[in-house]
């Protein structure tokens, strides 16, 4: 059976002081799969901490590629560049937990000359699959699955580029599609039915790839050679987003950020926070292999209410379950809508939250595509559950900050998945 460990939070007076963020998630896998088949070394300083990222190192492990972490350092890694072609796993990739992991290095296992095995624990199982089985199969690849789930068995073969319009807006089914037509031949032409983050975009070309982006299409030619790079991985933003709503439930919150990923196709939590009463000011912005990165100050102030619809959801995607966490709290309340990929993350997320907001006595309105959730409510400290899904413990010790009571969260281990140190930051920046 798996060990599962629980926290208890205790409500909070304030929030105060100055953090920095592991490594961005979306960027820390981008970097590690392009190094593997760049030519040459890269070192990544600021390397995701996360157990999601890691499982990217093992399976690239798996493939032939040598890494190691340098300086005694978890988060610094030197990845030998194996060029573009892998070595044939021995055994199946465990890709953990991670989605990403998965569906990105679908892309590049896709192109090579062998067969590899992928899977992963029982939520990757469940997880959809044929939103990258569709397009690569249509480049060529053979690749059989549990009805569309993992595991997957993808036999490698010389693809061909397409065009392809995405029926889903994903980041992480383009990257992996512009892995898939980096190995290719000829042109592959992405198209996405709303921008999506551009992280994968803005590494290739970090790498020396070149690629053409119009409005919601982007191209690359394959066969192109990428060479390694020293690069400083920027915060993650959606393990700030914890923080910033926790310094937005308190009116005296001061809380400062350092080396924050910026890039516009992420930031759009700031813009929504700001509009809803959190005051931010930006210092120290600057470029990093093409991602913007910036020192954030916050004081907190009254939080209005917010509606969540469209293009602003799939930006917003992964910061959805802390928002809605602080929404009772909220004047007007929040209204998120259009978010139905949430139900297939790490786990039902819309189903996840509402009952956590239930359990804390929050009224709430779930909805296939979404949530309702009215402001002006007070909330009760409650035993909860993670749902093994490491945002879903995270958002929930925010909720629990202004409650009445302790709050326990049950199976709070999976915070690690993202962010291992969570719980200890989030202590270090809370006045009771
Ligand atoms: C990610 C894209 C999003 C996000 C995930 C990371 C990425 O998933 O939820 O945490 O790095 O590209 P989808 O591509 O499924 O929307």
């Amino acid at each position: 059976m798996k060990s599962q460990s629980q926290v208890i939070v205790r409500p909070a007076r304030n929030v105060r002081g100055s953090v920095s963020l592991p490594g961005d998630k979306s960027i820390s896998h981008r970097y590690a799969m392009l190094a593997a088949i760049a030519d040459g070394p890269s070192r990544l300083e600021n390397y995701s901490t996360g157990a999601d990222c890691a499982s990217t190192l093992v399976c690239l492990r798996s493939l032939g590629v040598k890494w190691e972490r340098k300086n005694g350092l978890d988060n610094f890694i030197e990845v030998q560049g194996s060029g573009l072609s892998l070595a044939a796993p021995s055994e199946p990739l465990d890709c953990g937990n991670s989605g990403s992991t998965i569906r990105m290095l679908s892309g590049i296992a896709a192109g090579q000359k062998f067969t590899s095995e992928m899977a992963g624990d029982e939520s990757l199982s469940r997880r959809p699959m044929e939103r990258v089985i569709t397009p690569l199969t249509a480049m060529g690849a053979q690749i059989t699955s549990q009805n569309g789930h993992p595991p997957l068995r993808i036999a490698g073969t010389n693809l061909k580029g397409i065009h392809y319009r995405m029926p889903v807006a994903s980041a992480q089914v383009k990257t992996c599609l512009l892995f898939a037509g980096l190995l290719a031949e000829g042109e592959t032409h992405i198209e996405e039915p709303l921008r999506t983050r551009d992280h994968g975009e803005v590494a290739l070309r970090a790498f020396g790839a070149e690629l053409q982006r119009k409005e919601n299409e982007v191209r690359i030619r394959g066969g192109q050679r990428l060479r390694g790079i020293e690069a400083r991985v920027p915060g993650d933003l959606s393990s700030a987003a914890f923080f910033l709503c926790a310094a937005a439930l308190f009116p005296g919150s001061q809380l400062t950020i350092t080396n924050l990923l910026m890039n516009p196709t992420r930031a759009r939590l700031l813009d929504i926070l700001v509009q809803m009463g959190l005051r931010i000011s930006v210092t120290q912005l600057e470029e990093l292999h093409g991602e913007l990165v910036g020192t954030l100050q916050v004081e907190g102030g009254q939080l209005k209410g917010a509606t969540i619809a469209g293009a602003d959801t799939a930006a917003l995607i992964d910061e959805i379950p802390v928002l809605a966490a602080i929404a009772p709290y909220t004047e007007q309340g929040i209204e998120f809508s259009d978010a139905k990929e949430l139900r297939v993350k790490e786990s039902d997320r819309i189903a996840s939250i509402a009952a956590n907001l239930r359990a804390m006595g929050a009224q709430v309105e779930e909805r296939q595509d979404g949530l309702k959730i009215p402001g002006g409510q007070s909330l009760r400290g409650a035993e909860l559950e993670s749902f093994d899904d490491h945002r879903i413990a995270m958002a929930f010790s925010i909720a629990a900050l202004r409650a009445q009571g302790e709050t326990l969260i049950r199976g709070s281990e999976c915070a690690a998945i993202s962010y291992p140190a969570f719980f200890s930051a989030l202590e270090s920046l809370v006045e009771h």
